[in-house]
C-alpha cells in the first residue's frame, strides 16, 4: 500500500462527521447519520474506519447472516484513492468475514462503476447477476458478486 501510517480503526461515532463529509461526496445518495449508526451498533456489523494523520481516509461496512457476508459501503475519500486503501480495506473485512465463519461475501455495485468492479475481481468476487433499477438519482442496475471464502 502506498500509504505506510495509515491506522484502521473500528468505527465509532468519533469518525461520523469526518465520514458523512466523505459519503456526500462520493454519492448521490449519501447513507444518512443513522444508516452509519445501525450499522455501527448492529452486533453482527464490521465497521472500519481508515485514518490518516487524525482524518478519516476511508472506510468499510459490512453485515452477515449465518454463512453469508454482504460488503454494505466501502469508500475513499477522492483525495487519497489509488493507494491501495480501499483494497487493503476489503481484504480486512473479507479476512473479518471468514474468521466469523462466513464462507461467501457478495455485494451490489452500480453497473457503471467500472474502477469499483475492477477491484473487486482482482479480490475474488465475480458477477452473479444483475438487481434491476437497483440504484435512483441515476436509475441503474446493480451488478451482483459474489466470492468464495
Ligand atoms: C472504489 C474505491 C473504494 C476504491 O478505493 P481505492 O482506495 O481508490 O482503491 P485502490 O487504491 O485499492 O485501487 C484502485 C486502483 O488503484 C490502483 N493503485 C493502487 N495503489 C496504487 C498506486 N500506488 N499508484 C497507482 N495506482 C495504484 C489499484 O491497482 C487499482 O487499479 P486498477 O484500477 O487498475 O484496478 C474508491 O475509488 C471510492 O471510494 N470510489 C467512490 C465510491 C465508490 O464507488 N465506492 C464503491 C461503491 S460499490
Amino acid at each position: 500500500m502506498a500509504v505506510d501510517h495509515l491506522i484502521v480503526e473500528q468505527m465509532g461515532s468519533r469518525h461520523l462527521d469526518d465520514v458523512l463529509v466523505i459519503e456526500k461526496q462520493a454519492y448521490s445518495t449519501p447513507w444518512s447519520s443513522n444508516s452509519f449508526k445501525n450499522e455501527i451498533y448492529n452486533p453482527y456489523s464490521i465497521a472500519l474506519a481508515a485514518v490518516l494523520d487524525g482524518k478519516v481516509v476511508g472506510y468499510i461496512l459490512a453485515n452477515y447472516r449465518f454463512h453469508e457476508g454482504h460488503i454494505l459501503n466501502v469508500t475513499v475519500h477522492p483525495e487519497h484513492t489509488r493507494k491501495g486503501i480501499g483494497t487493503h480495506l476489503m481484504k480486512l473485512v473479507l479476512e473479518m468475514l471468514r474468521q466469523r465463519r462466513c464462507t461467501v461475501a457478495y455485494l451490489e455495485v452500480r453497473a457503471s462503476n467500472q474502477d469499483a468492479r475492477r477491484i473487486y475481481k482482482k479480490l475474488g468476487f465475480y458477477e452473479a447477476g444483475r438487481r434491476k433499477a437497483y440504484y435512483i438519482d441515476p436509475f441503474e442496475d446493480a451488478v451482483l458478486m459474489t466470492a468464495e471464502l
